[in-house]
């Protein structure tokens, strides 16, 4: 059995030849004949003479194997009570029409097409069906306000729109049609038409430029309209994924489509070992890349049955829900953040529930999105008796940079670590100056050695400028990750934190800065900082601080609460800024930059030094008592000498 160091070292010593063989499991159209261009685009290209289309490798190419009858996809709703099943005949069906329906409305290979859906199957099949035609999408997570919709729509300006009427949360139904309208209200640029799916709990109004999904669908198979696969430039995008950046503005991660696959269908095999006819779960969403790849992409280019789950870890109905679906389904191997495995541990802490399930099918717990934490893997591993594998990637890469390769070898685990790069990406770890910080186990930028591999972004949407100033040109010939770790005597990585603005809050990527704008934009706020806080479910939480401009009458707490409901307003429910404090003044450097860094160690409880550069160092002790007073230190530390 071949072992990692040597299939690493296979495409270390030979990139393109490592690729080109990856490169075979995929039906090309017309093969490529070059692995990697690299005076194409900002940093080289993928495949550039590649021709293929990634709905074709997903649907049509297992039905033509004989797989046809082979189950696709799951959709398993607890929160609705309802289940379905498509076998890849049905979903090629299904996609190629709704492929036909897109086309019939005008949308043309390269058009781009926003979904902002909840988990439902038609979320797939409408990606899937953008695939098919070549029209690229773009998937607003549901938890985002309409403000958040309509910076993406004025950034990708979609010729038409595929929403539902409603979304479900444990404890609301959440209207979807008001808020996409709200959306194309606030945008400058205005999509053609929107396609609605109508749910049993809420039936939206349609208006003029609105459809019915149910009904365009039905007429479309009355009347036979279907589309075939289009031909694609493996270099030609996918997709567009916009991420949280630094400011309020997301950045629109592009996804070629040959790349992209190559990369997905290797990462099947070689990390996530699981093989055609295996059922693949990824508890996520399709709103973020975990989803991109793992729901919908990876799982059925490897002939998987996948599952879109619409409920959560806990309370749809109880924290056995993951075990029922692993034992119903019988999953091979579950992908999910940490968090989800936190909140089961918190409401099971026993995992009682477990017993009464047989969740023998399955093979592999993976874990990623988030830091895990050992405790998680240590219980996860101990309850479920599998291996527990760490994972690290970032929206920008949609894949694996490092990671344990289960279908290749599983090597030990060390708890912290997401252990070890996956060929393609070789890893450095610079210090301020660019350089090698030489030692090991020594901290510093995680950095990944130019070109990116497959699959990995080939830049920002419409803006190459944005992408090498936000990835490229800080450490020249390396894409900056903006994680900081190192890596240790047996080479294993180790991610410690984000050295920029972002926060992770129960896996999902929050910019602190896009929340400091919305508070800036508060009449009565002067100044304010948000920072990710410690928190035992979701890893971190978001804590604002605001101060208020003089000669502001209206009571504080009034105005901490009219913070709270702007924040959730504007972004929307998943930026859970819950606690918004007023102080008096924010701690700053001499040249005014806000030490953010020492605020989250005060609210953290964890030791602190006085920060030479501090202006005015009275005002940490202010804020320390206004967090003491409001219970938001996790222990009482005292400044360290
Ligand atoms: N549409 C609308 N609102 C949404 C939403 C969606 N798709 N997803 C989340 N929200 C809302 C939630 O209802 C919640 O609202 P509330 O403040 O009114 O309670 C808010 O956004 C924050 O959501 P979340 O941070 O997910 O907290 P939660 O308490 O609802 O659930 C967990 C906590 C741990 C159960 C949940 O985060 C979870 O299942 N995480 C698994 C990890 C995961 O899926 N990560 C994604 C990347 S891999
Ligand atoms: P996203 O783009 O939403 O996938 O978030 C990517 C970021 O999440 C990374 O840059 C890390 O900061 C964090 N992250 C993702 N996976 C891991 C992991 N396995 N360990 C530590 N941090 C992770």
């Amino acid at each position: 059995m071949a072992k990692y160091a040597d299939v690493y070292n296979d495409w270390k010593s030979d990139p393109g030849a490592f690729w080109m063989e990856a490169a075979e499991e995929i039906d090309w159209v017309s093969a490529p004949t070059t692995a990697f261009d690299g005076d194409a685009g900002v940093y080289g290209r993928w495949f550039p003479d590649g021709v293929c289309n990634t709905a074709y490798n997903c649907l049509d190419r297992h039905v033509e194997a004989g797989r046809g009858e082979d189950t696709a996809l799951i959709y398993d709703s607890p929160i609705t009570g309802k289940k379905k099943s498509y076998s890849f005949a049905e979903l090629t069906d299904e996609v190629a029409a709704f492929a036909g329906i897109l086309e019939a409305k005008g949308v043309e290979k390269g058009d781009r097409v926003i979904v902002y859906m909840p988990m439902v199957p038609e979320a797939a099949i409408a990606m899937l069906a953008c695939a098919r035609i070549g029209a690229i999408h773009s998937v607003v997570f549901g938890g985002f306000a309409p403000h958040e919709l309509a910076t993406r729509i004025n950034d990708a300006k979609p010729k038409l729109m595929v929403s539902a009427s409603c979304g479900i949360e444990p404890n609301r139904v959440i209207p979807y049609k008001p808020m996409l309208d709200a959306a194309i209200e606030q945008s400058v640029h205005k999509p053609d038409a929107c396609i609605i799916l109508q749910r049993e709990d809420v039936t939206a109004e349609l208006g003029a430029r609105d459809h019915d999904w149910a009904a365009l669908v039905a007429e479309a198979k009355a009347e036979g309209v279907t589309a075939a696969p289009e031909p694609m430039a493996a270099t030609d995008p996918l997709y567009i994924l916009y991420t949280s950046g630094t400011t309020g503005q997301p950045k629109g991660v592009v996804r070629d489509t040959g790349g992209h696959m190559v990369a997905l269908k290797w990462s099947m095999e070689h990390v996530y070992a699981v093989k055609p006819g295996d059922t693949f779960w990824a508890a996520s969403d399709v709103g973020w890349v975990v989803g991109h790849s793992y729901i919908v992409y990876a799982p059925l280019l490897q002939g998987c049955a996948t599952i879109v789950f619409e409920g959560k870890p806990v309370g749809t109905p109880d924290a056995g829900v993951f075990w029922r679906v692993i034992e119903e389904h019988k999953v091979a191997a579950l992908f999910t953040a940490p968090t989800a495995f936190r909140a089961i541990k918190k409401e099971d802490p026993n995992a009682e529930l477990l017993e009464n399930y047989d969740t023998s099918s399955l093979r592999t717990l993976f874990l990623a999105g988030e830091r895990a934490d050992p405790d998680t893997i240590q219980w996860a591993e101990r309850k479920l008796d599998v291996p527990v594998i760490d994972n690290w990637w970032q929206t920008e890469t949609g894949w694996p940079i490092t990671a344990n390769p289960r279908g290749i070898e599983t090597l030990p685990v060390k708890y912290g670590s997401s252990t070890v790069p996956m060929p393609g990406y070789e890893i450095h770890i610079l210090d301020e100056g660019g350089h090698e910080v030489g030692a090991p186990s020594t901290l510093g930028a995680v950095c990944i050695k130019l070109p990116l591999p497959p699959g990995c972004l080939p830049t920002l949407w419409g803006n190459d400028d944005r992408f090498r100033n936000s990835y490229l040109n800080h450490f020249p010939g390396y894409y900056e990750t903006s994680d900081a770790g190192m890596i240790d005597e047996d080479g294993y990585l180790h991610i410690m934190a984000r050295t920029d603005d972002i926060i992770n809050v129960a896996g999902h990527r929050l910019s602190t800065g896009g929340m400091e704008e919305v508070l800036s934009g508060h009449q009565a706020v002067a100044e304010c900082a948000v920072l990710g806080t410690f928190c035992d479910l979701k890893g971190q939480k978001p804590l604002g601080l605001i101060v208020l401009k003089s000669g502001v009458t209206e009571a504080p707490e009034d105005i901490e609460k009219a913070c709270v409901k702007l924040v959730r307003e504007e972004i929307g429910a998943v930026a859970a800024l819950k606690h918004i404090l007023v102080v008096q003044r924010l701690p700053k450097t001499r040249s005014g930059k806000i030490l953010r860094a020492t605020i989250r160690k005060i609210a953290d409880g964890e030791p602190w030094k006085m920060p030479a550069t501090i202006d005015d160092p009275v005002i940490l002790d202010e804020i320390t008592e206004v967090l003491k007073a409001r219970g938001l230190v996790q222990h009482d530390l005292q400044p360290s000498a």
